[in-house]
């Protein structure tokens, strides 16, 4: 045992007994999250005023970015090209489901069905899961209509449609493999699995377990370095299977680690050890996510790319905090007390830093948070506020008021108060 990991089970044993002694059952004592839900909710609100009125509303533009300055949202079309078009829908249902307001509840509605005209078409790439399930996803696990269960289950399928078992992976974009010389898998199709998890468990085809499972294993023996860092690609032969090479294509070099890229490994890891209940998934899980935490700045949120040689002058990456946040309010419940000290006290440092002046916009800015960075190597949305922050922040806090109250984070107080 590494004397850092003593000296938090002896931390550990000392709290556990502490609070015991004194009875003490305080919840987490340094997140405010109802009061942070809340700022969630004004900020929505804002952002529906500018969006929807009445009769003349136009559905079929999404929320995507805020420029560094600028206070209003610049909007994409909802279409199966533009990637984040799920994101928005998804943030009206968490915010529906934390403030009850049935004017989010039904601008929710409308934002989701607007994107159904997507499965009309074959799958375009790996991100109609992202699209799909943040919006069908959230709207059926809120309203249990079966509709959104059909439209999840159709989506499944057509994501299916991209698996080559040669290989053993879903190909991420298909437009690009000549640009990559091969079939190319993204660590960011990691998060369209749970897709195809919960379609087989929800009256899909098995076989799409099966998919699944098969695309985290390839995924893990060729898209990993030894210290548990990630590629953002790997390169496949698509028709021997042979892993040709790992690079990037949004992060600084192919030997750096792509902050955004670890955080949907971490993501991904998690949702598979949740459907599975394989271990080798939850090790590979923590492994994963402590060379995610091994790397943060002092204040929890990770430059864009860990390696930048720019670090400290580098832009942030806030989407990628508020991934793994959401992440670790699962992986808590599933790991062992050691490792579960360990990121219950990096969730709260990360929920406090996002919550702060820093990452938080001031005035009537109608995002939740700053900070983001889309695409540094094409000079693309760096240090912009980006819609899929927002989700995954919502989607943490929403999960962490779930969890809050949990002994864990009594004990990641009391060592802090020491
Ligand atoms: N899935 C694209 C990204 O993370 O930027």
């Amino acid at each position: 045992m590494k004397y850092s990991d003593l000296r938090i089970c002896i931390l550990f044993g000392t709290a556990v007994m502490s609070a015991a002694i004194t009875g003490c059952s305080s919840p987490c004592r340094t997140v405010d999250v109802d009061a942070d839900l809340k700022f969630c909710h004004t900020h929505v609100r804002l952002a529906l005023t500018d969006l929807v009125s009445g009769d003349s509303s136009d559905y079929s533009m999404i929320p995507r970015n805020i420029a560094p300055g600028d206070s209003l949202w610049t909007l994409r079309p909802a279409t199966a090209e533009e990637w984040c078009s799920g994101f928005w829908p998804g943030v009206l249902w968490l915010d529906y489901e934390s403030s009850r307001d049935e004017e989010v509840g039904f601008q929710a509605r409308r934002y989701t069905e607007a994107l159904e005209h997507i499965l009309d078409k074959p799958v375009f790439d790996h991100d109609l899961g992202f699209l799909m399930f943040c919006s069908y996803g959230n709207a059926y696990r809120i309203t249990r209509e079966p509709h959104y269960r059909d439209v999840i289950l159709r989506t499944a399928d057509s994501l299916a449609t991209l698996f080559n078992p040669s290989v053993g992976t879903m190909l991420s974009w298909p437009r690009n493999v000549g640009l990559f010389g091969g079939h190319n898998t993204i660590m960011d199709n990691m998060i369209n699995l749970e897709t195809l998890f919960w379609a087989a468990d929800n009256g899909g085809d098995r076989l799409l377990r099966d998919i699944a499972v098969k695309h985290a294993e390839t995924t893990m023996n060729n898209h990993f370095r030894d210290d548990g860092t990630c590629y953002h690609v790997a390169v496949y032969d698509p028709a021997t299977g042979a892993f040709r090479r790992g690079c990037t294509h949004q992060g600084y070099s192919d030997t750096s680690t792509w902050a955004r890229g670890q955080a949907w490994a971490v993501y991904g890891y998690t949702v598979v050890y949740r459907a599975t209940h394989d271990k080798r998934f939850l090790d590979f899980a923590c492994k994963v996510t402590d060379a995610y935490l091994d790397r943060l700045p002092e204040d929890y949120i990770p430059y864009w790319d860990f390696d930048d040689p720019c670090i400290p002058d580098a832009p942030r990456d806030v989407s990628a905090a508020c991934v793994v946040a959401s992440a670790l309010t699962e992986l808590i419940g599933y790991c062992d007390s050691e490792h579960a000290l360990r990121y219950a006290s990096g969730l709260e440092k990360m929920l406090v830093s996002l919550s702060s002046d820093a990452y938080r916009p001031a005035g009537r800015c109608r995002s939740v948070l700053l900070h983001s960075t889309g695409h540094y190597p094409a000079g693309s949305e760096i240090d912009y506020s980006i819609i899929y922050a927002d989700y995954y922040y919502m989607e943490a806090l929403t999960r962490f008021a779930k969890i809050k109250d949990q002994p864990v984070f009594d004990t990641v107080g009391n060592m802090a108060a020491r």
